[in-house]
């Protein structure tokens, strides 16, 4: 193991733990009391599933921790004849990998069936039982309304309602990649309920940390619901190619806590700690276009523990219907110690006050009373804050960009009678490709080197120019995967990927997965950290920081320029296979989040891709479905975290999904794209497709139509086995020469791409 290996682990270690969210605790159940015995069921407890599956997975580990042997080692006192039962049990009974096949993995493993006398049995030498549930998810592997994935299998729930039945005390541990049914806790009346979620090759320890007396510190970055049917996207989830978004802006929180907080069996931003806090206010600035508040949080409880300050934003009667709520910030204190209080200063541009307004075309604030809400979670009101805008502000003038080309109707309201539907505005002009980059004309046939444009004797404009137009289309297609050219068992290689390039001393840059550690095709190991959404649920960015920048650490070992992660969309609905790769339902926490990791990766000279553009909602069909999204509900909710990290980060490369967006595949999306990432967002890094995704119309996607990819702005297409020989027979140079792509088009993406590896730690390889 590596030196940046053991720095990885020890603070993914402590990022598991913070991660952890307690839902339940009566009667302070938690945390486990010296010499309490503990009996602990479920196979999930060995077989730890620590990660979700496919590319933002498969990490290969030096170790894999688990919750048994971690609790024994802490001291716990165990029944020793459970423990070696469930031991013979998986022995017996391996995990099941399903064939081993990509996205294979079975959601759930079987588990032992337990009579009730075995339990009863059981229970006579141990006062309390902890039952772990485990579940899997990944790539191209969606969950399911059924037991097994969003529901508890039968045999789970019989023991559940065996050890009820026999034991004094009974803790739930969810071992889980997204959110799954929790309505059982309250009727089997479960004293502890925790989402330890998957964490990492660490999880095992950090769990045995928080039940030994680590205070939990993480707060949900979903609502959960009292069933699947309550999310508003439930209905018709997994079925046809076109997806409509009906709930429009409308997803989690904003949906429940605006039209039936009735249906919310644990809300946006819950957990519980082993301690007490009071939040309260202190002071409450606007000026200059910016709201600072003083929050000041008093640990009043016995024992050591964080807090997170969140601010919602509850605004006045809008002339477009709103949420109730919207977070638009959120801070976590230190450990504090029973007694201690710390100030938080937490400040935020009044923009967040805004939504887009698709009749007017602009982003604004209505004037009247809004309320800034200090809060333990958005059901709480620790501290309020009242102000006034006299007068409607507008942040942002636009154009209608990537709206809906097809009518349908999305939610507006609720009545008496249920939802209230009008129809989405749907897009009534296309934009032209207009102004396309112009050429910029050799001045000679002179060929420069890459090293005058680091030295600065030439710009990158200059350094393009005389590249022929098969050199410029040649980079602009990166290859893999596992390319000769990099370090093995990598993503791709980009760059210089042609003799020629190389001979011009373009760097060949080295990109890979992901989210939750390096992941290396050919087996080489790196450290396993704990999942996307775990990460979130911390609330720490700092420690997300520092996570990534122990990642950044990796990969400079590892000779790896680029992370094809972190992973950011929304959390739409539950059941979304790659749930575990992302943030959050909010857009906020997910840009904040995706932003601390790029900041983290950057402190070590490497860089981030953020991924996956945009609404890449399900992994059923996703190289063809069409995500039919109103402008608004893209600007407010699915593009908005991408906003974001752009406000407080400076994203080098992003990645597209595979899907469509209205109509038009996401890596030839001109409107997204170079409309709103470039145009408005002003993004000025380097674009590149999810791995050979389709391009073009949502009706007839091709993998060759690199020029379509090219005249929307993205720059590069992933991945051909061999770049040179365009192995992908893409239409690139085609298009050049019947003029439906510019040469000034492909110099475009050139640039951009040599921008970005003049960054990347390659430069200084020199390969
Ligand atoms: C995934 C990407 C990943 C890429 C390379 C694709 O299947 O969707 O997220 O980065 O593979 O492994």
């Amino acid at each position: 193991m590596t030196e940046a290996m053991r720095k990885t682990a020890s603070t993914a270690r402590r990022a598991a733990a913070e991660g952890i969210v307690m839902l339940e605790n009566k009667n302070g159940a938690l945390p486990l009391k010296r010499r309490e015995k503990v009996a602990i069921f479920g196979r999930a407890q060995i077989d730890y599933n620590a990660g979700g599956t496919g590319s933002g997975g498969s990490v290969n580990t030096e170790y894999q921790t688990d919750i048994l042997s971690a609790l024994e080692n802490s001291g716990v006192s165990l029944n020793k004849e459970l423990a070696d039962f469930y031991r013979d049990w998986v022995l017996k009974n391996p995990v099941s990998e399903g064939g081993g096949m990509w996205a294979s993995r079975p959601l759930f493993q079987e588990e032992p069936e337990l009579d009730d006398d075995f339990v009863k049995k059981t229970a006579e030498t141990s006062d309390t039982a902890i039952v772990v549930i485990g579940r899997s998810s990944g790539e191209e592997q969606d969950s399911f309304f059924g037991k097994g994935g969003w529901l508890l299998t039968d045999t789970e729930l019989n023991t559940l309602r065996a050890v009820r039945a026999y034991f004094k005390k009974v803790i739930v541990l969810l071992n889980v990649p997204a959110v799954i049914d929790t309505s059982r806790a309250e009727a089997l009346e479960i004293d502890a309920l925790l989402y330890i979620w998957q964490g990492g090759q660490e999880g095992g320890e950090a769990v045995a940390d928080v039940l030994c007396g680590v205070s939990p510190s993480g707060r949900l970055t979903d609502t959960i619901a009292r069933s699947y049917q309550d999310y508003p996207s439930a209905a018709g989830y997994d079925e046809g190619n076109k997806i409509y978004y009906k709930e429009d802006i409308f997803v989690g929180y904003r949906y429940f806590e605006t039209f039936c907080p009735e249906k919310v069996l644990y809300p946006f931003g819950f957990g519980l700690s082993y301690t007490e806090f009071k939040i309260s206010c202190r002071s409450a600035v606007i000026a200059g276009g910016e709201i600072k508040l003083n929050a000041a949080v008093k640990n009043t409880g016995a024992a050591v523990g964080k807090e997170v300050v969140q601010v919602y934003a509850e605004p006045p009667e809008c002339a477009l219907p709103r949420p109730k709520l919207t977070l638009i910030e959120f801070a976590k204190t230190r450990s504090l110690r029973p007694g201690e209080e710390q100030e938080l200063e937490i400040k935020f541009p009044l923009s967040r006050l805004s939504y887009y307004d698709d009749r007017n075309l602009c982003y604004k604030a209505d004037k009247g009373t809004y309320r800034l809400i200090l809060a333990k979670n958005v059901r709480d009101r620790s501290a309020v804050v009242r102000f006034e805008l006299y007068k409607d502000e507008i942040f942002r003038r636009c154009r209608s960009l990537a709206a809906p080309r097809e009518p349908f109707s999305r939610l507006c309201g609720f009545d008496e009678n249920g939802p209230l539907f009008e129809p989405a505005p749907i897009r009534k002009t296309a934009l032209r490709r207009e102004n396309p980059p112009a050429e910029i004309k050799r001045p000679g046939r002179k060929k420069f080197m890459i090293k005058d444009v680091r030295e600065g004797v030439v710009s990158v404009n200059e350094f393009v120019a005389p590249l022929s137009d098969k050199e410029l289309a040649c980079l602009c297609r990166g290859e893999g995967m596992n390319s000769r050219r990099v370090r093995p068992g990598t993503g791709t290689a980009f760059g210089g990927v042609s003799r020629g390039l190389r001979g011009l001393g373009v760097p060949v840059a080295a990109g890979t997965d992901g989210p939750s550690g390096l992941r290396f095709d050919n087996g080489d190991k790196a450290t396993l950290v704990p999942i996307g959404t775990m990460l979130a649920c911390s609330w720490n960015k700092k420690l997300v920081f520092d996570i990534y920048r122990r990642i950044g650490g990796e990969m400079r070992e590892n000779d790896v320029d680029l992370l094809l992660g972190p992973g950011f969309n929304i959390h739409r609905n539950p059941l979304c296979g790659r749930n575990f790769e992302y943030f959050s339902e909010d857009p906020y926490v997910s840009g904040v989040i995706a932003a601390s990791a790029l900041n983290g990766l950057r402190t070590k000279h490497v860089c981030g891709t953020l991924k996956h553009i945009a609404a890449n909602n399900r992994e059923k069909d996703r190289k063809t479905s069409d995500s039919i999204i109103s402008e608004r509900a893209l600007r407010e909710i699915y593009l908005k975290p991408l906003e974001y990290a752009m406000e407080l980060s400076k994203p080098e490369a992003i990645m597209t999904a595979y899907n469509a967006v209205n109509g038009e595949m996401c890596g030839s999306n001109y409107e997204m794209l170079t409309g709103i990432i470039r145009g408005e967002f002003g993004f000025k890094g380097m674009i590149m497709t999810d791995w050979w995704a389709g391009l073009g119309s949502a009706s007839a996607p091709s993998k060759r139509d690199t020029a379509a990819m090219l005249r929307a702005g993205c720059d590069i297409y992933m991945v051909q086995k061999s770049p040179k020989a365009n192995s992908g027979a893409d239409n690139t140079l085609a298009a050049l020469k019947n003029g439906s792509l510019t040469r000034g088009e492909l110099q475009q993406a050139a640039k951009n791409i040599l921008r970005l590896l003049l960054k990347l730690p390659c430069v200084e390889r020199g390969k």
